[in-house]
């Protein structure tokens, strides 16, 4: 497997964090911050949907538009969601799938993870999918079983050509916001495994070309042993990404990958 063939992927998940009028001082600083060149390595900002018409008037050719969730419903009466339509007219080039957050907090299923997929990759947005183990799934060794599971269920359907398109984000539900980052063997262990299940599914030829991030209190500090590991092509950031520095420092060690 050889990194050359894929996109180093550096990408911030706001959450819900900040104001819309934030938006344009932050993307500001990030700009003044990273690196000249950023030498392939593309990097996004994952905002809430009230900031993406503020990001994407920035017009910003270096940091890409991204959402944080997109309706699995093409258009019609479901009140108060946000179809893919709606996000690509803004410009939105990717868009988060499956957070732990949103599996939690709102119940979403893998039976809705897929159907989103399909929504976004209908639109031309790729979307990000999020899959991890919890503490306790790990612990009992189930982590491989789990992560194989939800990565099927979210790319059920596609074909090579769709699964090409998607990027994969391991998240170990643990390292979440708490500051206990997965060692770099543990995420490459996961991510590696991933790989192998692209490639048996769906040939070499796609898998080589999937970019698949490591997410969980990914920092300044810890960013470049991960993003070094073979299959980690780049990060999913929270906490982190809501500090320009901090985040310049990340797509440093991306681009130098
Ligand atoms: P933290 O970087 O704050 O742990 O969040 C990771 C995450 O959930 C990104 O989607």
């Amino acid at each position: 497997m050889n990194k050359k063939y894929r996109r180093c992927i550096i990408a911030g998940n706001w959450k819900m964090n900040r104001t819309p009028s934030q938006v344009r001082g932050f993307v500001e600083e990030l700009r003044g911050a990273m690196p000249a060149s950023l030498r392939g390595c593309s990097v996004v900002l994952c905002v809430p949907a009230t900031h993406l018409h503020a990001l994407s008037s920035l017009r910003s050719r270096r940091i890409a538009v991204g959402a944080q969730n997109v309706s699995e419903f093409e258009s019609g009466a479901h009140t108060g969601e946000i179809s893919a339509e709606m996000l690509r007219d803004l410009d939105v080039r990717y868009c988060i799938v499956g957070h732990s957050e949103r599996r939690q907090d709102n119940h979403e299923t893998d039976k809705m993870v897929s159907a989103k997929v399909c929504a976004l990759l209908d639109k031309g947005i790729t979307p990000i999918i999020c899959v991890g183990e919890t503490l306790e799934q790990r612990e009992r060794e189930l982590t491989l079983e789990h992560i194989a599971y939800q990565v099927k269920a979210a790319l059920s359907g596609l074909n090579a050509e769709q699964v090409r398109r998607c990027v994969i984000a391991y998240e170990p539900v643990w390292a979440i916001g708490t500051g206990r980052t997965a060692t770099a063997g543990q995420a490459e262990e996961v991510c590696y495994a991933i790989r192998e299940m692209l490639r048996t599914r769906y040939g070499a030829l796609i898998s080589r070309k999937v970019s698949i991030l490591y997410g969980g209190s990914m920092n300044g500090d810890n960013c470049a042993e991960l993003l070094a590991q073979p299959d980690i092509d780049g990060g999913l950031i929270g906490g982190a990404s809501l500090r320009s520095g901090e985040f310049a420092k990340i797509v440093a060690a991306g681009c130098a990958e």
